[in-house]
């Protein structure tokens, strides 16, 4: 078993009602229960904006961590119908944040804006979960690694807290298609991310990458012998208790 922490971060999407809280509580017992500590595993949930603070309110021993999905770029208040920025989140008790996921990319979020929500939210203390990743057609056409890189390129800024940011590779072909990269390509993609973080920001200190799409309780045992990934950010399947927990314990079996 590895002895390095690991993240699971839950990406509920647009799922969920006051209902839900049974599904928090069972993960958050669960958590609570489990033998390895906080240092060596965290559980991250990031629900939608509606249930964040009801979440946060009834969970009274909180072992998991509460996060959010998106936010506006605007810093505080402003005049954007529809729209919440990351510090009306953090009131509302938000920990972590996933920005850049290519749901809202492929709304027309560019790497610019990205950059800009990511300031926000880092100005909030928010932590991030970065998400980046190429599409089928840029697999086939050998752009992956150049994708790649434009994206923390373009997104990343060298005096941004780079503590606060964790990066989730996504392929967008993978993701709710249970389709998987093949082991060998996910380790060379992992690598090339953390060296690549380095470059850009010039540091020496490698990020955490997670690994992020159709993730479940089988393919889990393929992902858990690839020491470089550092957690996994689960979609379709945190949106069960049984599913989320199960990816948990078999990722330690
Ligand atoms: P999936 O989604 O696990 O349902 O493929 C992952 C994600 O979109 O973060």
């Amino acid at each position: 078993m590895t002895n390095k922490l690991k993240y699971f971060v839950g990406n509920w999407k647009m799922f969920g009602d006051f209902g839900s809280l049974k599904i928090v509580q069972k993960l958050n017992k669960f958590t609570k229960q489990s033998k390895l500590s906080y240092k060596k595993k965290r559980i991250i949930l990031c629900v939608p904006n509606t249930l964040i603070s009801f979440f946060n309110e009834k969970l009274k021993f909180k072992s998991i961590s509460l996060g959010v999905q998106n936010c506006h770029h605007h810093q505080g208040y402003g005049p954007f119908t529809g729209s919440v920025s990351a510090s009306m989140l953090k009131k509302a008790g938000a920990e972590y944040i996933i920005l850049g996921h290519s749901e809202n990319r492929s709304e027309g979020e560019s790497n610019e804006l990205i950059k800009k929500k990511i300031a926000s939210a880092l100005n909030e203390k928010l932590k991030i979960i970065f998400c980046i990743g190429e599409t089928y057609y840029e697999k086939k056409r050998n752009k992956t690694f150049s994708v790649l890189n434009k994206q923390i390129k373009k997104s990343l800024k060298k005096n941004f807290d780079m503590d606060k940011i964790i990066i989730a590779y996504e392929p967008v072909w993978s993701i709710g298609s249970n389709k998987i990269p093949k082991k060998h390509e996910l380790r060379k993609i992992i690598k090339f991310i953390k060296n690549d973080f380095k470059k850009v920001i010039s540091t020496k200190k490698a990020p955490k990458v997670l690994y992020g799409g159709s993730v479940n309780s089988k393919n889990i045992s393929l992902f858990s012998t690839i020491p470089e990934i550092d957690g996994f950010l689960i979609g379709g399947a945190s949106q069960s208790s049984k599913k989320f927990i199960d990816i948990v314990k078999n990722y330690y079996k």
